[in-house]
């Protein structure tokens, strides 16, 4: 990874090096949420551990808003991978995509040099400007957000004017509609108003219509994509696929978002319209888990039938991570989801380490996957490797970190439904109730193997980023000795 932008085979193609440097930073930040989520992990146990010099809320606002921005640079990557692959034309303006990288790149250090060493202001408008927002995932300050959304625009015209000149496939169609309307929701997250629940009104069409709506559709385009070039799978049949998920994830995500508005004051028709709408959600997961696997076998037994018994896929480490995705997103959104999205369940489950499960297995499981399985087609790419297979350390790297994170998801579903029973159900949700479920044994525990599956995760991620270091020159030396 670290050579794979000097190589040879993206010499003339800058829309490709970019995208290796847009994967470089996302590994960095990924690093870095995994090291704050240990941190904060540890202070559930050791509640004195760092005080007033790094609090818990500080490491857990590092930890959520470097797992939004690693995730970010990650997507952009992966279009401007995909962008001249798909249209068939070299990146329009790729110059100002590049600049628009280092501006970018050096507003996050900053921001992220403010959280860390300045953390908190007085509750003026300075403090927004220059310090947070205080708003859960999007804390980018004022100043770093309007930067953002000026990269964005530059980010949207290398894609937009691409398409608009090049080939017209049916992904980058979605990919450029669907871009345009998560670009479009941050800035529903950038004004402010003194009235909390208004405040939490808008802030829910950025984080639920980006991860149940906007990001779906995203990552729907990404599977279409990797597989057309992992198995050969038909473009016309992904791209049907494509249209009915597209259909499916609007249908059930936009209303869906009713589910997060039983609690912040907002009329209660939200939560017929919430719990209907949310309720479907978990189906067009369904579907793209299907889809995955009914592609996959199809083209291997094609394969079959034509006397070829080698595999179709040309990419272990990106398949393994794409399959990965296709069944963790199912899981973590839509079982741990559909889990706590009626009204009735969410009086008891509303806010304990439930949603915490909940909100790790999705986030993994829908997203960090497929994520990195982009980062492995990269690698593949820049080194000009016709297959390239896992190694040794990229299987220990999946196997660590699916287990560790299905681990802590397990720990905090064990947490969450003990704070259910004793906190909720028994002790009425009161202040001393919420005090009383955090003494208790299955809570501790829950919290203590939150913390070792924690680190497991992170010894997986030291292997992950070793395998993406060495898998492509690796490859490329065992490519030169075949031939
Ligand atoms: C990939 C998609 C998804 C991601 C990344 C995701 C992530 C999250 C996160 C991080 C939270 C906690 C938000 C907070 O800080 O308060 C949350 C809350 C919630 N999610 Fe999801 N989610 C996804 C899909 C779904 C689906 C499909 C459903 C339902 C079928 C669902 C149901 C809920 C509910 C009901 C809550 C509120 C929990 C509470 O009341 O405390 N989510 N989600
Ligand atoms: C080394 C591994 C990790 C550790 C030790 C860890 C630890 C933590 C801790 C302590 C919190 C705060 C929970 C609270 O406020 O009660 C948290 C929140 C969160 N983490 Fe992690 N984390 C890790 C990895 C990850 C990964 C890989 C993801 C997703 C890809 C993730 C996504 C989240 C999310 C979405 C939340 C907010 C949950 C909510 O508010 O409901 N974390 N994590
Ligand atoms: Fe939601």
């Amino acid at each position: 990874m670290l050579t794979s932008i000097k190589t040879n085979e993206f010499a003339g193609d800058k829309s490709r090096k970019l995208a290796m440097m847009y994967f470089r930073v996302a590994i960095i930040l990924f690093g870095a949420q995994l090291l704050m989520g240990l941190i904060a992990a540890i202070q559930f146990l050791v509640p004195g551990f760092l005080f007033e010099l790094f609090d818990f809320s500080v490491a857990r606002m590092v930890h959520l808003n470097a797992l939004i921005v690693w995730m970010l640079y990650a997507m952009i990557g992966s279009v401007y991978y995909m962008l001249p692959d798909e249209t068939e034309r070299e990146t329009s303006f790729i110059g100002l995509g590049i600049l628009g990288f280092w501006v970018l790149t050096a507003a996050v250090t900053v921001v992220v040099l403010v959280y860390i060493f300045v953390q908190v202001g007085a509750g003026t408008e300075a403090s927004i400007w220059l310090i947070h927002e205080g708003r859960e995932y999007i804390e980018a300050p004022r100043w770093a957000d309007i930067g953002i959304v000026v990269v964005v625009l530059v980010f949207y015209a290398n894609v937009f004017f691409t398409y608009l000149k090049g080939r017209q496939t049916g992904i980058m169609t979605v990919m450029v509609a669907n871009l345009l309307a998560l670009a479009g929701l941050y800035l529903t997250g950038m004004f402010f108003t003194d009235n909390i629940s208004m405040d939490q009104f808008w802030w829910w069409w950025v984080i639920h219509l980006w991860v149940e709506a906007t990001w779906e559709v995203f990552v729907g385009t990404l599977a279409a994509y990797a597989l057309i070039k992992i198995i050969g799978a038909k473009r016309e049949i992904v791209e049907m696929w494509l249209w009915i998920e597209v259909l499916m994830l609007f249908g059930s995500g936009v209303l869906g978002m009713g589910h997060h508005y039983f609690w912040i004051g907002t009329p209660e028709y939200w939560w017929e319209i919430g719990a209907l709408f949310s309720a479907l959600e978990p189906v067009p997961l369904v579907a793209m888990f299907v889809h995955v696997l009914y592609d996959w076998g199809k083209e291997q037994g094609i394969a079959k039938a034509e006397g070829k018994d080698a595999t179709v896929i040309n990419n272990g480490s990106a398949m393994a991570w794409i399959v990965m995705n296709a069944f963790g997103n199912f899981l973590g959104a839509g079982i741990w989801g559909f889990f706590h999205t009626l009204p009735q369940v969410n009086i008891y489950t509303h806010g304990t380490q439930f949603t915490a499960a909940h909100g790790h297995l999705a986030f993994f499981g829908a997203y960090a996957t497929i994520l990195i399985g982009m980062m492995y087609m990269g690698i593949q790419g820049a080194y000009g490797i016709k297959r390239m297979k896992a190694t040794f350390n990229g299987k220990m790297a999946m196997f660590l970190i699916a287990f560790g994170v299905m681990g802590m998801g397990i720990a905090l579903t064990i947490a969450g439904y003990e704070q259910v029973l004793v906190e909720r159900a028994e002790l009425g949700a009161g202040w001393n109730a919420f005090f009383a479920a955090q003494e208790l044994p299955w809570f501790i525990q829950g919290m203590m193997w939150r913390a070792i599956m924690g680190v497991v995760t992170f010894v997986g991620f030291i292997y992950l980023v070793w395998d993406l270091i060495t898998i492509g020159g690796k490859a490329q030396k065992a490519q030169a000795a075949e031939a």
